[in-house]
């Protein structure tokens, strides 16, 4: 698969990777290499990335607890006090291995120790090869609240291997799928359409599909790096998905969810909300509720969730000026960014979910 170029960096795929990455590691003069897993990708995913690389110097490996809970900054305190009592200096690179959480905090940890230093992706969930290695966001929760924190700043390369997904677990894939899904759902109808059509999710299958996502996305990246406007589109789904998922973080009495099944029940909303304001179809509509209620379920919640919910949506990054903004569809493939909505269209969006 062909190597994607994006803004000062490119993204490579299954054995072109290790070869840039040696080469890279070759020509570079780093004084030291850190490698940051979490407790899963030590296992399962570190072992086969060694046998990849070829270095001359140690490799320092630091490990992080897995899980979103632990995408905070006493974590990356921890993280930043290791890199220090092992001489990280200016010219340390880290190489993020693992998911979302990983490749986030390990950005976000690498673009502020001593101001910044060198960082490369190597995602090992569907959801970080898709979405959250790509594209420069860094970052961590405050509290619950999520990606309050953060920088964007490109990594020095994104190492696409789907061989790791041969360990991931069936949820997490399914997590990854939503995000795939929604760049269907703002970019191309087509793309959409194949997805929705999907049996299982095997990995020869999704190679190809994995590509495309990705370069629906870095086009998107490189018209707009700095989400001044194009690129809240990425957001679909993500302004009430981010606030359910934030609240059933913190809130025993539901689920803790993935964030691909936050974002689906944040997809069938915010589909309704594009209906009821932007004119998607009622046809189009059904089709995303459909969709997405066969693959992830349904979550219930009740009138006490549904206004905790509401009250997270103010800590949204789109939002100025005490203004809720939407990405919404126009129709399946089109997408609008910086909507407002009024107030009971959220009720009614949570009513058609629960329907
Ligand atoms: N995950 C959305 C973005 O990277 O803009």
């Amino acid at each position: 698969m062909n190597s994607i170029p994006s803004t000062s960096y490119s993204i490579h795929f299954n054995d072109r990777c290790y070869k840039e990455l040696n080469t890279y590691l070759e020509t570079s003069n780093f004084s030291k290499i850190f490698i940051l897993v979490d407790s899963n990708t030590h296992i399962h995913c570190l072992p086969k990335f060694l046998a990849n690389i070829q270095v001359e110097m140690a490799l320092e490996i630091i490990e992080m607890e897995a899980g979103e809970i632990h995408k905070t900054l006493d974590t990356c305190t921890q993280i930043w006090h290791s890199l220090s009592d092992l001489d990280g200096d200016r010219k340390s690179l880290i190489i993020n291995l693992g998911g979302g959480v990983v490749t986030d905090l390990g950005g976000f940890v690498a673009s502020t120790f001593k101001r910044g230093v060198s960082f490369v992706n190597v995602p090992t969930s569907l959801l970080a090869m898709v979405d959250a290695s790509v594209g420069g966001k860094t970052g961590v929760d405050l509290g619950t609240i999520k990606n309050q924190i953060g920088v964007i700043n490109f990594s020095d390369m994104v190492l696409v291997d789907p061989s790791f997904l041969e360990t991931l677990p069936k949820e997490e894939m399914r997590s990854g799928l939503a995000e795939m899904l929604k760049h269907g759902l703002i970019k191309n109808a087509d793309y959409w359409n194949r997805l929705c059509d999907l049996k299982e999710l095997n990995i020869s299958d999704l190679e190809g599909l994995i590509h495309e996502s990705i370069t629906l996305k870095n086009e998107v990246v490189k018209r707009d790096p700095n989400e001044q406007g194009e690129r809240k589109q990425l957001n679909y789904g993500h302004t009430l998905g981010h606030a359910i998922e934030s609240y059933c973080l913190d809130n025993d009495q539901l689920k803790t969810l993935l964030h691909g099944e936050a974002i689906a029940a944040g997809m069938i909303m915010e589909g309704y909300l594009s209906h009821k304001t932007c004119g998607l179809s009622e046809t189009e509509l059904i089709q995303i509720k459909n969709t997405f209620k066969t693959i992830y379920g349904s979550v219930d919640f009740s009138e006490n969730d549904k206004s905790s919910i509401f009250e997270l949506l103010k800590y949204d990054k789109k939002n100025s000026h005490g203004q809720i903004k939407y990405a919404l569809l126009e129709s399946i493939g089109s997408c609008l960014v910086d909507v407002i909505v009024e107030d009971y269209l959220i009720d009614e969006a949570f009513k058609y979910y629960a329907s």
